[in-house]
């Protein structure tokens, strides 16, 4: 796998599907992730839970992200999640989600690096020749920063990459990324780098990548409703004008089809579910949103979904022209 100066969408469980991954792919994302998935789930029954973590080939290159924490199941998982063919096997260090965290699994891992390394080094041997990586984050809490120390037990696992969130467990989502962890790390690491955390602007990205010297630059919640973020940071990176965002047409056009893909892989009635928190991001920051994600909150069709963006950019065009 080659991350060098790659802009790669980051592991988002609820939000990046197959559908979302493959339109970021599409409008410039380098490498795609799966939603995390629970090897111990995976293991219990795979085919109820295999389809979280199907993908098509536009999502390529495409990696698996699972989470757990006993060694012999996570490379069970990995065994079944290489026998779909991705092109690289991930593994959750990082989660904090209490459901996730009281099983001892990913973010709680970080207090036990000597875990952390015989869970990433029985994957390693059993994950069929694929490259293994693993997202991490800073540690437990301020007073326990172990993740130079974590990184340094993949190393010797053998993993082929390295994702740092440098937030601790006890920030969650809150405070600052620190992306002077993240360089630290680039400078002792024998694997690249791939720096997570606040890249919200497409200009934050090239900031990352001067600031940190990561190879990677993971992109999240920027990304949500506006897949053009890619575009935009790579044409940032590569030292060109930034394209700007899409006008309203584009984007709802695209929301529009987003629905429509949604519905194609879920149903309609569970897809238009699936897409309201989307579409509320599609219309993130548009004069009267507020209003227009009230309503979209509450669709149950297509039909719907494409009354109310077709009745708002009719009423955006007169504003725009009256
Ligand atoms: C809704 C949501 C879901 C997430 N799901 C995952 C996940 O499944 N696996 C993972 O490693 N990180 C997950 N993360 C963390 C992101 O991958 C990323 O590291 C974090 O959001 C910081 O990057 P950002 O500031 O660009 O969003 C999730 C974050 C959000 C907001």
């Amino acid at each position: 796998m080659d991350f060098k100066g790659k802009l790669v969408l980051a592991p988002l469980a609820g939000v990046a599907d197959s559908v979302f991954r493959g339109i970021c792919r599409s409008l410039g994302a380098d490498i795609t992730w799966s939603e995390m998935a629970s090897a111990e789930g995976l293991v219990r029954d795979w085919s109820r839970n295999a389809g979280l973590i199907g993908f098509t080939a536009e999502e390529r290159p495409y990696g698996i992200q699972l989470f757990g924490s006993d060694p012999e199941t996570m490379a069970a998982a990995a065994r079944l999640a290489a026998s779909l063919g991705p092109d690289f096997i991930d593994l959750n260090f990082g989660c904090p989600v209490p459901k996730v965290v009281r099983r001892n699994s990913g973010v709680a891992l970080m207090r036990d690096p000597g875990l952390v390394g015989r869970i990433a080094a029985v994957v390693v041997a059993t994950a069929c020749d694929l490259p293994v990586t693993a997202k991490i984050r800073s540690g437990w809490d301020d007073s326990h920063l172990n993740y130079l120390e974590v990184a340094d037990e993949l190393f010797r696992a053998g993993i082929s990459a390295v994702t740092l969130h440098p937030r601790t467990r006890a920030q969650g989502f809150s405070g600052a990324s620190d992306w002077s962890q993240i360089a630290r790390l680039k400078s002792l690491s024998p694997v690249p780098v791939i720096g997570s955390g606040d890249v919200c602007e497409p200009q934050d990205a090239l900031a990352m990548f001067e600031a940190t010297g990561c190879d990677a630059v993971m992109v999240g919640r920027g990304a949500l409703g506006n897949p053009w973020f890619f575009a935009r940071a790579r044409a940032l990176v590569d030292g060109l004008p930034d394209p700007g965002p899409p006008a309203v047409e584009e984007r709802f056009s695209l929301a529009a089809e987003h629905a429509r893909m949604t519905a194609g892989l879920r149903g309609e009635a569970r897809g238009v579910v699936a897409m309201r928190k989307h579409l509320g991001w599609y219309a993130r920051g548009l004069p009267g949103a507020p209003a227009l994600r009230r309503e979209l909150f509450s669709c149950t069709s297509l039909a719907e979904v494409d009354r109310l963006l077709q009745d708002y950019q009719r009423g955006y065009q007169c504003t725009r022209t009256g």
